[in-house]
């Protein structure tokens, strides 16, 4: 036997030090490097005459890990996005595991459990979450069809990253089935409040799924402090299987003999391929189209998100509105773009959302458009990247207003865009990347007059204001990169494995949570 196999040897033993039944490990795969996630990079698509296209999955999950997964050849495990389809799409470099979903679990795993309990419950409540019985049960199921999936997929010792709130069950899960492995997990949303967390009926379960990893990544400290606080509280409750010791101290929680990183690793996107790309003379001049197109207005206002209630795309809406009948905007030199990506549009929360900023976008229009002229143009579908990048080069302020979001990447794509120096970035305090991007013009979006002073500031900064903030908002994002996210977490997985095994010879365990940097145009 080789040294590493008398690892996964004492790992056996520690899977079960939390009291549940150890399974027999699975024959491996050859992968040595997996990503679990409830999506596939690419999205499956029928066409009408039965024809499939595969077109990039929504959101900034995949943004984050696509250029991550062409640095490390490996897997991906994940659903297509319809039903009953188990077909791997071709994508080169990338062993493409699909997990199949029946329209039930589609309904009561994802559209349910998934985002009508868990993402309204992670996003501070905004609307209210719903606990179902039978969603829960899906969601077990679901969880350990993904979790088999990589087990089947995984090398021997691979690394195994699970990725967000849809999959939290897969560490414990997978540990049992493939003690072998080393396992990440990381979550792309708030990880919430303790107060609000107490609501979940299944909360020992879930907090004790997320103990199976080695490494729980958060994106801000305050996420981390949470969930350590809860592991305490919850996973070392008395169970039928006997008392499960958990301690947690500097980011470690210590379950039985086994011990769970925790710490804060602010996401990012590939910076340096959109500053080049931003640069190109096609973008710059597909900007000057938009421009044009829209009648030259002096100002371009700019919001791109996924359609969702969280985005506050309504408070920015309310807040032009507003600035509009103050008359500190002109309509006539003014001009907002709207660009949502539909999303989740099964889910009640969503239909309704969906209504209420149609409606807020038509009043707007009615009252301070013209014929050919409406102040907002709204598209609700997602736009080719080539397209977005032209977009960011020609908005003058682009308006990012979520009442709560995990990282929010838009934030990080319009400031990697703006190698110009020029626009403005208006940003919500409750954006993960606020915590990084303090020269920005941040708000509170729960205080509308706080977004309107916010949104005319950044319209009216004089150019060398504008130059000063862009500056230290580009260092900040210009060496604060995807793949030095990738690296951190992926570096701090190397070593708490490697402080395991020295844990096992009895070395002292040292650790502490990763904090985010921020820009420093305030110091400059
Ligand atoms: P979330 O992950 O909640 O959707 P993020 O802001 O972190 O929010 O990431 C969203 C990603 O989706 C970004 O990469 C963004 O460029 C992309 N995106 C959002 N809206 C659109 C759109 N209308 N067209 C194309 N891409 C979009
Ligand atoms: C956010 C979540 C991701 C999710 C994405 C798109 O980024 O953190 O996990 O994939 O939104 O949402 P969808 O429900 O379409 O996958």
């Amino acid at each position: 036997m080789t040294s590493q196999s008398s690892d996964s040897e004492s790992d056996v033993t520690s899977a079960t030090d939390d009291g549940t039944t150890p399974v027999p490990p699975r024959s491996p795969g050859t992968a040595e490097f997996v990503v679990v996630a409830n999506r596939l990079p690419v999205d499956k698509e029928v066409l009408p005459d039965g024809t499939v296209r595969w077109k990039r999955s929504p959101g900034g999950l995949v943004t984050a890990l696509e250029p991550i997964l062409r640095e490390h050849t490996g897997a991906w495990v994940g659903w297509s996005g319809i039903a009953d389809s188990d077909d791997n799409p071709d994508i080169e470099g990338v062993e493409i595991r699909a997990v199949p979903l029946s329209t039930q679990e589609i309904a009561e795993y994802y559209e349910g459990f998934s985002n009508a309990t868990l993402w309204p419950l992670y996003h501070d409540v905004i609307v209210k979450p719903e606990y179902h019985r039978e969603w829960w049960n899906a969601y077990v199921e679901v969880n350990r069809r993904f979790a088999e999936a990589a087990a089947e997929t995984a090398a021997e010792n691979a690394i195994v990253w699970v990725q967000d709130y849809q999959l939290q069950l897969v560490p414990k899960m997978l540990r049992m089935l493939r003690p072998d492995l080393r396992i990440g997990f990381f979550l792309h949303i708030p990880f919430p409040p303790v107060e609000l967390f107490m609501q979940m009926p299944w909360r020992t379960e879930i907090v004790e799924g997320l103990l199976g990893a080695d490494l729980i990544g958060f994106h801000l400290p305050g996420g981390a402090q949470n969930f350590l606080f809860l592991a305490r509280r919850l996973a070392g409750q008395a169970t039928s299987k006997g008392t499960v010791g958990v301690r947690s101290r500097f980011g470690v929680v210590q379950v039985g003999f086994r011990s769970v990183r925790v710490g804060a690793f602010p996401i990012s996107i590939d910076s340096g391929e959109l500053d080049t790309k931003s640069k190109s003379k096609e973008i710059r001049k597909r900007a000057a189209e938009i421009r044009s197109e829209l009648g030259d207005p002096e100002t371009i206002l700019l919001g791109v998100d996924r359609l969702d209630y969280t985005k506050g795309i309504d408070v920015r809406l309310k807040a032009l509105s507003e600035l509009l009948a103050e008359k500190r905007i002109d309509p006539a030199k003014t001009v907002m773009i709207q660009l949502a990506t539909p999303s989740r549009e099964r889910v009640d929360s969503y239909v309704r959302m969906r209504a209420g900023i149609e409606q807020l976008v038509g009043n707007i229009n009615g009252t301070y458009g013209t014929v050919g002229h409406p102040v907002v143009e709204y598209l609700h579908r997602p736009v080719p990247r080539e397209d977005l990048i032209a977009f960011f080069v020609a908005a003058d302020v682009m308006l990012v207003t979520p009442l709560r979001d995990g990282m929010n990447l838009v934030a990080k794509e319009y400031v990697a865009c703006r190698s110009d120096l020029g626009g403005g970035l208006v940003l919500s305090e409750f954006t993960g990347a606020a915590a990084e991007l303090r020269s920005a013009y941040q708000a509170n979006p729960y205080d509308l007059d706080g977004v309107k002073d916010a949104i005319e500031a950044a319209v009216q900064q004089s150019p060398h204001e504008g130059r000063r903030r862009m500056r230290a908002l580009r260092r900040q994002v210009l060496t604060h990169d995807v793949s030095k996210w990738a690296e951190s977490f992926l570096g701090t997985l190397a070593a708490t494995h490697e402080t395991r095994a020295s844990a096992d010879r009895g070395v002292q365990l040292v650790a502490e949570t990763t904090t985010p940097a921020a820009d420093t145009a305030d110091g400059e």
